[in-house]
């Protein structure tokens, strides 16, 4: 990451931790995150939505299935957690890339109840889910794509979408995991990516009983244990 583009986080961070300026920021933050959504409905929906949007589709789907947990894979600039801090007990968040997650952890060390793991999610991963006491929403964001060219997660050529659920699901549909993945147009459009078919086979082989829902508006798959509520 560029050395001026470092120090403009570390300032948005530092003025977002300072009690002085917080209020301000927040009241930017959320003013910023009702136009992006309003925009983007009042434009009929088009085009990929807004992170605000990815947000209230995530929490929409905690709160109809009872989950108070939040496991992310690929931090970036924490803008997901810093979201929805307030809405979850536990937040967890796997980011590969140094500069991400050194910055990350600065923005959200005041936060004892957030907890960044430093890795490749496709490793990391398996210890979370192993500690795990209840069900979790899983927010799979640990993508190359674009990012790459800022210097992310340098060194990784796939995205691991079928061994973060391999992880996820490990004790097959026992806990009953939500989870959603950004990005779902990737989805046999994009070698890297399993096709929607080699996901639903995932859950067919070990016998797991889900709802996969790829919503093209939110550009988000969905996958939610067959009995819990839908989103
Ligand atoms: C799309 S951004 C994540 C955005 C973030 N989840 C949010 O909602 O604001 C993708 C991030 O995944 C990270 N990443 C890519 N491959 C990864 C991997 N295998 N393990 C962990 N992080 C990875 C990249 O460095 C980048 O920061």
């Amino acid at each position: 990451m560029k050395f001026s583009r470092r120090l403009q986080k570390l300032l948005k961070y530092s003025l977002e931790k300072c009690p002085l300026t917080f209020p301000l920021m927040e009241s930017k933050r959320l003013s910023k995150a009702e136009r992006r959504i309003s925009n983007w409905e009042n434009a009929g929906r088009k085009g990929r939505p807004p992170e605000p949007v990815k947000h209230r589709n995530l929490l929409e789907i905690a709160r109809k299935n009872g989950l108070k947990l939040l496991i992310e894979t690929g931090t970036y600039h924490a803008d997901t957690l810093y979201a929805l801090r307030n809405e979850f007990e536990e937040l967890h968040s796997v980011e590969l890339s140094d500069d991400y997650y050194s910055l990350s952890r600065f923005r959200l060390s005041g936060y004892p109840h957030i907890h960044l793991h430093h890795g490749d999610s496709a490793i990391v991963l398996p210890r979370i889910v192993e500690a795990l006491q209840r069900p979790a929403l899983f927010w799979l964001d640990a993508h190359y794509g674009i990012y790459r060219d800022h210097g992310a997660a340098e060194g990784v050529t796939y995205a691991p979408v079928l061994q973060e659920l391999g992880h996820i699901f490990s004790k097959g549909g026992a806990v009953r995991h939500c989870v959603a993945i950004d990005d779902a147009h990737y989805f046999g459009s994009d070698k890297n990516y399993p096709t929607i078919d080699e996901v639903e086979k995932f859950f067919t082989d070990k016998n797991i009983s889900v709802m996969i829902r790829n919503d093209k508006e939110l550009d988000c798959l969905s996958i939610i244990p067959q009995s819990a509520a839908t989103p």
